[in-house]
């Protein structure tokens, strides 16, 4: 009791104070079990900088593309790497260890959301989601691999682009859940939603997270790589800085150890632990939705609105969804906070609804 209110109140401070810059990583990955529940030792990216280590800073462990100074920032270009400079080998850094999991084993991939869901007035002319987050495996990653050889080419099934890998999950940025503390509308809503006990790692925030699933197929005793690409454009003439709008593209590479197979989750698909500490538990709709063999499927979320209470998703609908998020952001007509606003009342997520997404929650 005591010890969670001495965190909790060395920790609200910094998180609040931070959220205006910092921007986003994969910090933590971890094995879910049959039940939803987090298990096992977590790991880390490849040369990781644990934000409690000596040297950190938010540059430390974030990678933009393209980069700060780019000529057109409209354009990724061919030369673009896909992973940061200290993330080109798969080397760990110490104290970060890599995750070991199973081949077909569910797996956690969290990172802060840093205002980006809960204060989404800040950055006119972002998607409804938050970006989509996309996360890619092979078991043939490359020293100077470039975003575009990877990022829009590998796909579900294996066969796009050079063929090293496929997409292994399609998310929204904001899982539906995540929140740091600050007094805006949509925290506080969440904080009262989804309240948890701060704690060392977390703070009093309540971390983001995309749940993937290792292909089945991954060689035992080798490493497996996921590439984390989250894709967080402005929209054309909303902001005036970027009247042609700005890709904005972050990412993080891993490797994971893989040994052996499991067949924990497709097993017991139905056995998601209710009412569990949150904390340490999959978000059950992107869960339910990992593919019950372990093939290398892409998993997909409806849009959900970021003021909606409801995580429930669809995965048929996701297509759709993101369809009409992308025509309604390249239409956005005028630059304030206003119009944001609008925008959420206006994306009458109607559509998604008949074909089975998640409302837009108001
Ligand atoms: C952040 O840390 C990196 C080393 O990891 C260092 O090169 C850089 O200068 C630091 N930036 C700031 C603003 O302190
Ligand atoms: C940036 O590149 C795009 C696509 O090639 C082009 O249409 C646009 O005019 C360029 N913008 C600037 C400012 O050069
Ligand atoms: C879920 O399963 C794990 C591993 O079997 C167990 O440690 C954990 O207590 C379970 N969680 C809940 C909420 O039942
Ligand atoms: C937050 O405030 C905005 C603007 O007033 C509103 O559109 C939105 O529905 C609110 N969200 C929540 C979760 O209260």
């Amino acid at each position: 009791m005591k010890l969670d209110s001495i965190i909790q109140t060395f920790w609200v401070l910094p998180t609040f104070v931070l959220f205006a810059t910092a921007h986003s990583w994969v910090e933590q990955l971890t094995v879910i079990a049959a039940n939803g529940t987090f298990t096992g030792t977590p790991g880390y990216a490849r040369g990781n900088w644990l934000r409690t280590a000596p040297g950190f800073n938010d540059t430390t462990m974030t990678y933009l593309i393209p980069p700060d100074g780019s000529a057109n920032v409209t354009l990724v270009l061919p030369t673009d790497k896909l992973c940061k400079n200290t993330q080109q080998t798969q080397t760990q850094s110490d104290g970060s260890p890599r995750l070991k999991a199973s081949a077909g084993a569910a797996i956690a991939l969290r990172y802060q959301e840093n205002g980006h869901v809960t204060l989404p007035w800040n950055q006119p002319g972002k998607p409804k989601n938050r970006g989509t987050v996309y996360v890619y495996g092979t078991t043939e990653p490359k020293v100077g691999e470039t975003l575009l050889d990877v990022h829009g080419a590998w796909t579900a099934d294996g066969t796009g682009g050079d063929k090293r890998g496929v997409l292994l999950s399609t998310q929204n940025f904001d899982d539906g859940r995540c929140y740091q503390i600050n007094t805006g509308n949509i925290s506080e809503a969440r904080q009262t939603e989804y309240p948890h006990q701060a704690n060392s790692l977390m703070g009093a925030d309540l971390w983001c997270q995309q749940d993937v699933q290792l292909p089945a197929t991954a060689p035992s005793g080798k490493l497996y790589t996921l590439y984390w690409v989250w894709d967080w454009p402005t929209a054309p003439g909303v902001d005036p800085t970027y009247p042609q709008g700005k890709k904005e593209i972050y990412t993080t590479c891993m490797d994971i150890d893989v040994t052996g197979t499991t067949t924990s989750h497709s097993q017991e698909q139905d056995s998601y632990a209710t009412d569990q500490n949150l904390d340490s538990a999959a978000i059950p709709s992107e869960f339910a939705d990992l593919d019950e063999d372990g093939s290398a499927k892409a998993t997909q979320s409806p849009l959900e609105s970021s003021s909606s209470s409801s995580s429930a998703a669809s995965s048929e609908s996701s297509a759709t969804a993101t369809t009409i998020w992308q025509t309604f952001t390249s239409t956005i007509p005028t630059v304030t906070e206003t119009a944001w606003r609008t925008m959420e009342k206006t994306v009458t997520v109607r559509e998604c609804q008949a074909t089975g997404a998640t409302s837009a929650g108001q």
